[in-house]
């Protein structure tokens, strides 16, 4: 047994370093082994001597035992190219003793180069530490810190040197499992004579906790765990009003989605950062945390360019969605009849398209989950030839489906049977409307969209004054503030059936603190549409969920509306009687002649 100069202890090799290496390689660490690499050095190059680039060179040529940091060779050799260079020098070295990487840096940092991904939940760490110097004798930075857990090294370290440019003493972290707390723990400084830590039996240790940890935990979303990202314009006048409610909507869309959401995030700063969205320093504190909470995807309330998209991807080494996706990942796996699912598909593809002229990152690790499934079990096709290809072939199909849900509407057109279309806001009760109404059996969740597909049923009732008649209730797919853009005119199609409605029920969530902006939202969307010329009955919904007092204010500052439960029957009276004064000049129109309705033909089958 051996002391090093700086204090740890191996045993002398007694076969060549190089054989040892390779039996090393081949035994202990089969899969953490990388290729014989090049020599090449890595980062800032510019204007290095040919003296410093042999001193730098050198460096491959030395070699670590496992159990030690360093060596005092590698020491002195890292000591020497720093006060030649004037730069923090690093290196990289593999558990086998190999040194993989030598990076140059300037005087107050190094910039490692792409070292490649490694999934953080597999347990699993880099099998490469990285030991640098720190010219001024600082302590460990953020960056360090950063790339430690990020890049899941094993050990960061850095030797510091003194005022006269000696190796004086060392610092370094680790990554240690964490519940909350910092991901990671720091040592030093240590004169460099007195570090004792063995690394092998440290990194075994670690191993084995990281991986039962993995092992052991509860996952309780379907699809993964995720961090929610707001980033507001504090540029922009009323960039900060509406963040609660709209992260309030996005965990509700990723809980839909089947996500597990295990932290928010949200940051104002002055002006958006076009690359990052975020800004780097935030995005790497967040990519920590994403380490700290072992979740796997990040999800922007905001719709994201390609290019940051793919940056942001690259740059924390998770899965990215932006608020796009989640929506057309909760339709694709909502979308139930043929002309859904089509529509969903088309969405998709016309959403991803863009990004596929590039070689984009985000996208590649979109290999299933969240984001990454069409409709169905159908995996989302990203060639892009491919794509486009289906894409004309869902529109044909599309077009097809509409003529024919165009004839279905004019034969009930003829028939004289009145429509109502139900519209509002997403999760107002449409659904629990229809069914209470009609006695329909149509899906009621308390989730975002459960409805996805048009839905009519017959309504027939003795009206006051107007003996036994029918109307058509459609129920409709719900609204969204910033519905996607391909979205919205793949579903267009949808609203088709409400654009030729007689009345239009707006229903609105009377419980929900947002509701204002639900019905400035759904009035928008009617406008955009070119629905706002049919009349529309305001109905409030989920009256049992006010306060009294709530209830009193609401009447007062609506006096035109409707008040229910779309639960209870017996409070929907009233509706049924505004509905039959609405329709009483079409069914006082005595120009008509008065048909029996046909009966509903049955939506084609998925
Ligand atoms: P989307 O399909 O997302 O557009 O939703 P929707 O507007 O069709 O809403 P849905 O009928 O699915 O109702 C959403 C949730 O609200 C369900 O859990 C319903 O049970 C609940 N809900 C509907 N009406 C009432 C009500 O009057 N009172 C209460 N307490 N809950 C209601």
């Amino acid at each position: 047994m051996r002391r090093t100069g700086c204090g740890c202890t191996y045993d002398p090799p007694t076969v060549s370093l190089e054989r040892q290496t390779r039996l090393l390689r081949a035994k202990s660490f089969p899969l953490l082994s990388p290729k014989a690499r090049p020599i090449e050095l890595h980062g800032n190059k510019t204007g290095l001597s040919p003296s410093a680039i042999k001193t730098l060179e050198r460096l491959y040529r030395r070699r670590v035992p496992s159990s030690n940091i360093t060596t005092p060779e590698l020491t002195r050799t890292l000591v020497e190219a720093s006060v030649e260079t004037g730069r923090q020098v690093g290196v990289l070295v593999h558990r086998s003793g190999q040194v993989d990487y030598v990076i140059v840096g300037d005087a107050g940092k190094l910039m490692l180069p792409d070292i490649g991904r490694l999934r953080a939940a597999e347990g699993r760490f880099r099998g490469l530490r990285l030991i640098h110097t720190h010219l001024r004798g600082e302590p460990l930075t953020r960056d360090d810190l950063v790339d430690l857990v990020r890049l899941r090294l094993d050990l960061v370290a850095a030797i510091q040197l003194s005022s006269t440019s000696e190796a004086r003493s060392l610092v370094y972290a680790h990554n240690v499992p964490s519940d909350g707390t910092a991901p990671y723990q720091e040592f030093g400084p240590i004169p460099l004579g007195q570090v004792d830590l063995n690394v092998a039996a440290l990194m075994d240790n670690l191993e084995g906790e990281f991986a039962r940890r993995s092992k052991g935990r509860e996952v309780r979303g379907k699809d993964g765990r995720a961090i929610l990202i707001h980033v507001a314009d504090k540029s922009k006048p009323y960039a900060l009003r509406d963040v609660d409610v709209s992260m309030r909507e996005l965990r509700e869309l990723a809980r839909t989605a089947g996500t597990e959401v295990v932290d928010s995030i949200v940051q104002a700063r002055d002006g958006i950062d076009p690359k990052f969205v975020m800004g780097k320093g935030k995005l790497e504190e967040t990519v920590v945390r994403a380490l700290q909470l072992d979740a796997d995807v990040l999800v922007f309330d905001r719709n994201l360019t390609p290019a940051q998209a793919s940056a942001i991807a690259q740059q924390s080494d998770l899965k990215v969605i932006d608020r796009s996706q989640l929506i057309l990942d909760i339709f694709a796996q909502r979308a139930q009849s043929r002309d859904g699912k089509l529509q969903v598909e088309l969405a998709q593809l016309q959403y991803s398209l863009p990004r596929l002229t590039q070689k984009d990152d985000s996208l590649s690790r979109l290999t299933g989950g969240i984001g990454g499934r069409g409709p169905g079990e159908t995996k989302l096709e990203i060639g892009r030839r491919r794509a486009k290809e289906r894409v004309s072939h869902l529109e044909d199909q599309l077009k097809q489906l509409a003529k024919q849900r165009a004839q279905r509407r004019r034969r009930r057109t003829r028939g004289a049977v009145p429509t109502v279309a139900i519209v509002g806001y997403t999760n107002a009760g449409k659904s629990t409307l229809l069914n209470t109404l009609t006695g329909a059996d149509v899906l009621a969740e308390d989730r975002l969209f459960a409805t996805l597909d048009t839905r009519s049923r017959t309504l027939r009732a003795g009206w006051a004054g107007y003996g036994e008649r029918e109307v058509v209730l459609t129920d409709t797919v719900g609204f969204i503030r910033n519905l996607p853009k391909d979205l919205f005119s793949a579903f267009r199609a949808t609203f088709e059936e409400a654009a030729d409605a007689d009345l239009l029920l707006h229903i609105v969530d009377a419980s929900d603190p947002a509701k204002d902006g639900h019905m400035t939202t759904t009035e928008g969307v009617l406008g955009d549409l070119g629905l706002e010329r049919i009349p529309r009955i305001l109905v409030f919904n989920k009256l049992d969920l006010l306060e009294p007092t709530e209830a009193i204010a609401l009447r007062r500052g609506n006096l035109d509306a409707v008040f229910l439960c779309a639960t209870e029957r017996e409070t929907t009276r009233d509706l049924l009687e505004r509905i039959a004064s609405s329709l009483a000049e079409r069914w006082d129109d005595a120009a008509r002649p008065r048909v029996e309705a046909e009966p509903e033909e049955p939506e084609e089958p998925a």
